[in-house]
């Protein structure tokens, strides 16, 4: 890792947080032992991406496949949720941090929905950093949900603003923990363009200085846009001018 800092921060980062089982195995603990540590590798990372001047956070907390886990670990991940919601909040709302919920909120519990409802509420005015988290969310569902409330509203070629955070930047850098190389239904439209980075650490060992790596690595890639190399720099879109 250089020891120069990175001077093209990504505005957006998006983030598939995954390896809390095996870690867990590894230590012979219960899986949700990682799901628990993992609770930590969010506050850690959503402190030091405000630091360093990011300015949206996007977590995927639970799939709209993840309901396929045995039943004890799905029940264990909803309380997780819910009471880091409940005992978080506040603190998020005193550090100026905008909370937002994305997925198909209408299948969690009464409970849970709403705490999300009073956590955006709460904190809908704040700036400094907009934390999302995808909660049964799937990229699929959220195309065809977009698609479904286009056409009833009479604009079917408009569905890319019913997106579920049409009003944010699509994410400039994609982190995936754990070892796999894949996207796994995450934001499958808005990550058309996005800088893809994969690390074998697995989630709960995800600390500032994998992340500090993750953005030294965007730091360095050209962003094209479907441009040439020329262009892209004569438009000034290229963010390894950047680093110093
Ligand atoms: C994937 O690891 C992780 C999940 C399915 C859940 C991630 C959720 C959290 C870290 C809690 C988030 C909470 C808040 C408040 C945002 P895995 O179980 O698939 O790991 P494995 O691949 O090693 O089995």
């Amino acid at each position: 890792m250089s020891a120069e800092p990175v001077v093209h921060v990504p505005k957006h980062v998006a983030v598939v947080m995954d390896g809390n089982g095996r870690w867990a195995q590894k230590r012979f603990l219960p899986r949700v032992a990682g799901h628990r540590q993992g609770v930590d590798a969010v506050r850690r990372l959503m402190r030091v991406a405000g630091e360093r001047g990011v300015a949206h956070l996007t977590v995927f907390a639970f799939s709209s496949e993840n309901w396929k886990r045995p039943e004890e670990e799905v029940s264990y991940l909803m309380e997780l949720f819910f009471k880091a919601l409940r005992d978080e909040i506040q603190k998020l709302h005193d550090n100026g941090i905008r909370f937002r919920a994305i997925g198909d909120l209408a299948a969690l519990s009464p409970d849970i929905q709403q705490q999300i409802r009073a956590a955006e509420q709460l904190t809908a005015n704040n700036r400094a950093l907009t934390f999302n988290v995808a909660v049964n969310y799937g990229g699929r569902w959220d195309m065809t949900q977009a698609v479904e409330r286009a056409c009833a509203a009479g604009h079917p070629t408009n569905f890319p603003q019913y997106l579920a955070f049409a009003d944010q930047p699509d994410p400039d850098l994609f982190i995936r923990t754990g070892g796999e190389r894949r996207i796994s239904n995450f934001l499958l439209w808005q990550l058309a363009y996005t800088e893809l980075y994969f690390t074998d650490t697995l989630w709960p060992d995800f600390d500032e200085a994998e992340f500090e790596r993750s953005l030294h690595w965007f730091a360095s890639r050209e962003r094209r846009f479907g441009q040439t190399g020329e262009q892209a720099r004569a438009h000034q879109a290229l963010p390894s001018k950047a680093i110093q």
